[in-house]
């Protein structure tokens, strides 16, 4: 038996003893990162340094990293996904690469973790028009002794990894499988069998994808490795699934007491799993809210608590089962012992909350039911929109009286209500501007040109908090947590000016959520969740023919069509607005 403490250890000391430094889990909210809500690999923080820049640490890291998956949010309730996982990783920054990694990785599992290889296979990639067959990966498995009946050629879809957005670092990865069939592993290795759970994926990044999307071989490549912790200690302790590992049996066992079927159901899957996600994501500073973190954290906790409902009744024990879930992960994170009672508060009124929303969306849903004897897909979305009724409990209580909801006119609702908020969000991203006057015009171009300014000078924690703007003045209010120096208000005006000479152009183009995040533009990405697959205008500085640009900003415009009409640029104020918030005022003379 090894308890998850053990494995976090023994991964740890391994690669250590291979020359790597440990380095601790960031959180579990990307911190340079305003385009992606969660930090979903290891690799995610050690962004920067994949692309070059030194590590304070050296060229091989290892650490057990938090992450938040959400897109797996439907499977939860299998036997092998959470939404919150923990990752062990080591990485190469442009150091040892493929021989090195396999070699390890083989160690690590054989001889550390003591599996035996008859119960290993792995698989690499087949090559395609873009990259060649992984040959070198296919011939360093051999020389480990894995038989060619058990290393499957697979194509992109299953062993590529990257660009986590459109363009960078990636290339091909091999993955290793676990055989977790009763009966002894086959001599062949069928990927598509899923007694063969994967464990542990060697990323070799060595290809940059550009924007034209081919894929330029990188000089020196890096390697990022990621190994599921649960996956890995139901392999090693031969339980069925992740939920009957020790992170997670005293987390049902209180659940037990509130309900008899919460242990072996689906049920009770969701309830523990979100729990504790969102027990991670309010440790690392976030509160259930209508807005992107926050948001996905209201959803966590408002399915679990729904879903405790319907296996145990009476919601207000639901935080005897939080607080059971913070017991069993404060051993790897002991700070959650001094943050017990604030999550456990935030969880409690977040129930609160809910469960006066479900009454009082409950007896609307009786009064229209009694007025009219029908409720309509449209009445539906006005119960999710007015009092946050989900759709499944308006579901729920029409079926009582033998009426399905029409799911289209609802979607359509939906849909509608998502253009009238984007619209909305898109008067927001224009920055105040009550007219659209040259001269307004000019000070919103300047606002994009100061943000980028700012960031580049402070840091790419810099992000809008506000903005205003009338004929004579802009105003922009940002995250940053001290008063600016003489020397750092000089710097970014210069900066603006320096790219106000090179009369740079100044165009727009309409992108998915998706290629806007991956081509790194920044601004407020308004109804992140909601505009998933629509296009949104980002507005670009610089020049097109290059590609080079200076800033890149989701905005609803107007703007300028070249910088070299905006004048001179002077920063007039500089003060606090709030606690981490700075505000300046500018004009263009
Ligand atoms: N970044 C790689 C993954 O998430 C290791 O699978």
């Amino acid at each position: 038996m090894m308890t998850a403490q053990e494995l976090r250890e023994k991964y740890l000391k391994f690669f250590e003893s291979q020359g790597h430094k440990r380095i601790p889990s960031a959180s579990l909210i990307p911190e340079n990162d305003p385009t992606v809500l969660f930090t979903t690999a290891g690799m995610h923080p050690l962004v920067p340094y994949l692309l070059g820049e030194p590590h304070p640490q050296g060229r091989r890291l290892t650490s057990v990293q938090k992450c938040v998956r959400t897109g797996d949010i439907e499977e939860v309730g299998d036997d092998t996904h959470l939404t919150f996982f923990e990752m062990l990783g080591n990485w190469s920054l442009q150091d040892y690469f493929k021989k090195e990694a396999i070699e390890w990785s083989y160690e690590f599992l054989t001889r550390e973790l003591g599996i035996p290889v008859k119960k290993l296979a792995v698989s690499v990639f087949a090559g395609d028009s873009d990259a060649p067959f992984d040959e070198e990966a296919y011939q360093l498995w051999v020389s480990q002794g894995i038989s060619e009946k058990r290393i499957a050629k697979l194509g992109k879809k299953d062993n590529w990894w990257g660009p986590a957005g459109q363009t960078g670092p990636c290339g091909p990865d091999t993955e290793m499988f676990y055989w977790v069939g009763d009966e002894a592993a086959p001599e062949n290795f069928d990927p598509e069998d899923h007694r063969w759970v994967e464990i542990w994926n060697d990323v070799f990044m060595q290809y940059n994808k550009r924007e034209d999307g081919t894929f330029e071989k990188l000089e020196k490549p890096n390697v990022d490795t990621g190994m599921g912790l649960e996956r890995t200690l139901v392999v090693l302790n031969g339980t069925r699934s992740v939920f009957d590992t020790e992170l997670f049996v005293p987390i049902f066992q209180t659940l037990h007491l509130h309900s008899d079927a919460a242990h072996v159901s689906r049920h009770g899957r969701i309830i523990v799993d979100h729990l504790r996600a969102a027990i991670m994501i309010i440790a690392d500073g976030m509160v259930p809210s209508n807005k992107d973190q926050g948001y996905i954290l209201r959803r966590l906790l408002r399915r679990a608590i729904r879903t405790y409902k319907q296996v145990a009744g009476d919601p207000a024990f639901f935080v005897s089962i939080a607080e059971s879930a913070i017991e069993t992960l404060r051993e790897a994170y002991p700070s959650l012992g001094q943050q017990k009672t604030i999550i456990l508060e935030e969880i409690q009124k977040e129930q609160e909350r809910f469960t006066k929303t479900l009454e009082k969306g409950e007896r609307e849903v009786l009064k229209l039911w009694e007025r009219n004897k029908n409720i309509t897909g449209v009445n539906a979305f006005d119960l999710y929109q007015t009092f946050g009724f989900p759709l499944e409990l308006t579901e729920e209580i029409a079926r009582e009286y033998g009426q399905e909801i029409d799911h289209d006119s609802f979607e359509a609702e939906f849909k509608k209500h998502q253009d009238l908020s984007r619209a909305g969000s898109e008067q927001k991203f224009a920055g105040g501007l009550a007219d659209t006057s040259e001269a307004t015009v000019k000070l919103h171009t300047a606002t994009h040109m100061l943000h980028q300014a700012l960031r580049s000078v402070l840091g790419s924690h810099v992000a809008q908090k506000g903005s205003n703007i009338t004929p004579e003045r802009l105003r922009f209010d940002f995250s940053h947590p001290e008063k600016m120096t003489a020397e750092q208000v000089l710097e970014v005006e210069n900066l603006v000016n320096e790219n106000i000479r090179k009369d740079l152009p100044v165009h727009f183009l309409m992108l998915t959520l998706e290629e806007a995040k991956s081509r790194g533009a920044i601004g407020l990405f308004e109804d992140k969740y909601a505009t998933l697959g629509d296009k949104i205008k980002v507005y670009l500085i610089g020049n097109e023919a290059t590609g080079e640009y200076y800033s890149k900003e989701v905005c609803g415009g107007p703007h300028v069509q070249h910088t070299g009409l905006l004048g001179h640029f002077k920063i007039v104020k500089e003060e606090a607005v709030a606690g981490g918030v700075r505000r300046i005022k500018a004009i263009l003379e």
